[in-house]
């Protein structure tokens, strides 16, 4: 498959996975039909079961890379539990890849404040309304709960629920992984022995 057009063409030599990250990212946004930023998240639960879902990736740094959720839901409850997580993009109209895996911290309340209020109305209301990942005794409950909270807050700001903030994924390491011919694909994976350590690079087998 051909790079031409695409802002990081060889992306082997790159010495740093954050800017390469965003190049990627950049390329997938201009390609992929929808949610570009959507990515698989693992988690573990406490007898080590592994447990994945799609998140929507809303930040990402040199710090590392952040999505928001319900910390009581499943995923939440999983991450408070084993404070470690990964994470995999995969890009269908690039044949990219990129997963990442390390410790998880919690975001600064000012960092969820500010994402949370750049959200719709609705998806303000829905945060509390929405027991997520707790069985729900039919649609009519959920509509019931979105009523209840929009009359709640009908004045007003509505204010981040306590349990609603954002996981930050500090990568211990980040694999680059792109198409080639025939099976025989590159891969790049970035590894640090510390959160802010320097990074090595080791181009592995397909
Ligand atoms: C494309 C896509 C993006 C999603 N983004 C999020 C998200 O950012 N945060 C979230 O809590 N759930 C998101 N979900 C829903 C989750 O996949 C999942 O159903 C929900 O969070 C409950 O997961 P859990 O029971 O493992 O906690 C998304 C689903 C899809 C398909």
């Amino acid at each position: 498959m051909s790079d031409i057009g695409l802002t990081s063409g060889d992306f082997t030599e790159e010495s740093e996975p954050f800017a390469l990250f965003g190049a990627w990212l950049q390329d997938a946004q201009a390609s992929e039909l929808n949610d570009p930023n959507a990515v698989a998240l693992a988690t573990v639960d406490a007898d080590g079961l592994p447990n994945v879902r799609m998140v929507l990736l809303k930040g990402f740094d040199s710090r590392g890379f952040v999505f928001y959720t319900n910390f009581e839901s499943q995923k939440g409850q999983e991450i408070l539990g084993q404070n470690k997580a990964a994470m995999c993009f995969h890009w269908k109209s690039l044949r990219r890849q990129v997963r990442l895996r390390g410790a998880v911290e919690i975001v600064s309340d000012a960092e969820a404040d500010e994402y949370y209020a750049s959200r719709p109305l609705g998806s303000r209301i829905g945060a509390w309304a929405s027991k997520q990942s707790r069985p729900l005794e039919g649609r009519f409950a959920l509509e019931k709960s979105v009523a209840e909270y929009t009359a709640r807050y009908a004045l007003g700001n509505v204010p981040r629920p306590p349990h609603w903030s954002g996981f930050r994924i500090v990568p211990q390491s980040i694999e680059f992984w792109h198409d080639r011919k025939f099976r025989l694909h590159d891969r790049i994976e970035f590894r640090r022995e510390t959160s802010t350590g320097a990074w090595s690079k080791v181009r592995m087998y397909p």
